[in-house]
């Protein structure tokens, strides 16, 4: 057996892999986006928009990628964000994502669409979790919900904001393949989200409220794409905005998120953390968004990709690589602290590539 570290030496080698291992079907529903596909591809063209302002002679022999997210010590900057039906990638699916999180020292983010049960991936889990909620039901539901996910040690609850309506993926429609729900075990006796996903669309600030006075929790508030709403988020007590478009598998035409990362930490002036997510993978990225005032970033479709390729070590390997990557990358600019890069290490550019 080749050691994964032999197999996989960089993230396009486990790109390839993940797509070896997959059907069609699933690797295109773990990879494509909505309609024309521009928020996807923009998410990670967007990046190319701000370059790097180096430093030089500033003694980089020690970097320290540790930080913080919510109170709790992150090794590197760098979480996996919630994705569902993980089952379909990987037997061991979202098991395998938070033992990769957690021996990498940072936080797993488990999805309400789910084939495990909160207890049980905290069970398996060596790290911190947090819930993201689909809310399905009454308050009651929800409550219930919450009550389970903090019995079971989860660390945050963050509530997907962004999916009023489920976003027309044509590589899944047109294959008339719809794993949406299939997996869930949280949401059973409701009927599938085809049939209308009325919860998600009647959300509004009041149900934010009602979360932030129900759960003891910390509050995320995951798919804010305005400072309007960043702002609003402030307002409501939420304790941090997640800027993100769902990896573009929502609305079509959506900002780029590491668009938004300026103005939204301006706005929220430190009364909230700033993560996001969306098109991350890359060393370089990561410190960009760190950079223009993000706490963190999450990965999405590049731990998806690692489990894959393989499991919990494939989804390892990537938050290693992504490691080594932003280590390189402020040795390069002059940086020795995530916890210490300002605005000033990024100006934007004409994206010329
Ligand atoms: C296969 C897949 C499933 C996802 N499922 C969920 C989900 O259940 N809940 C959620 O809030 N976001 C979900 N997302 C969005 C991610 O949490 C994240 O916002 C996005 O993947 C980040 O962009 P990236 O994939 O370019 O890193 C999913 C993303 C993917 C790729």
């Amino acid at each position: 057996m080749v050691a994964v570290e032999q197999q996989f030496v960089t993230l396009n080698e486990i790109r390839r892999a993940a797509r070896a291992n997959l059907s069609p079907e699933v690797w295109d529903y773990a990879s494509g986006g909505a309609e024309t596909e521009t928020s996807l591809r923009r998410n990670r063209r967007a990046m190319s928009n701000y370059v790097f302002v180096p430093r030089v002679l500033r003694d980089v022999s020690h970097i320290d990628t540790t930080t913080t997210f919510l109170g709790m010590p992150l090794a590197l900057p760098i979480m996996i964000a919630p994705m569902g039906s993980m089952f379909l990638l990987h037997p061991d699916g979202d098991l395998a994502l938070a033992r990769a999180a957690g021996q990498m020292g940072t936080i797993y983010w488990l999805s309400t669409m789910t084939r495990w049960l909160p207890e049980e991936v905290a069970a398996a889990a060596t790290g911190p979790l947090i819930f993201q909620l689909y809310w399905r039901g009454d308050h009651a539901w929800a409550e219930a919900l919450l009550r389970r996910v903090e019995a079971a040690g989860f660390r945050g609850i963050a509530l997907t904001v962004d999916t009023a309506a489920y976003g027309r993926r044509e590589r899944d429609i047109e294959k008339r393949y719809d794993p949406r729900g299939q997996g869930s075990r949280l949401w059973q006796g409701f009927p599938p989200p085809l049939q209308g996903d009325a919860r998600m669309a009647s959300l509004t600030w009041d149900d934010v409220d009602w979360l932030k006075r129900t759960t003891r929790l910390p509050l995320i508030v995951k798919g804010i794409q305005s400072v309007e709403d960043a702002r609003l988020c402030v307002e409501h007590g939420v304790d941090c905005v997640y800027i993100s478009n769902h990896g573009g598998r929502q609305l079509d035409y959506a900002p780029a998120p590491i668009e938004l990362v300026a103005e939204v930490a301006e706005a929220v002036a430190g009364r909230a953390e700033v993560v996001v997510d969306g098109g991350f993978q890359r060393g370089t990225d990561v410190l960009k968004a760190l950079a223009l005032g993000a706490r963190a970033v999450c990965i999405g479709k590049a731990a998806a990709w690692g489990l894959a390729a393989a499991g919990a070590e494939g989804a390892a390997r990537v938050l290693e690589l992504l490691h080594l990557e932003l280590r390189i990358a402020m040795a390069n600019t002059g940086q020795t602290s995530v916890r210490e890069v300002g605005p000033w290490l990024v100006r934007r550019a004409c994206a010329c590539e």
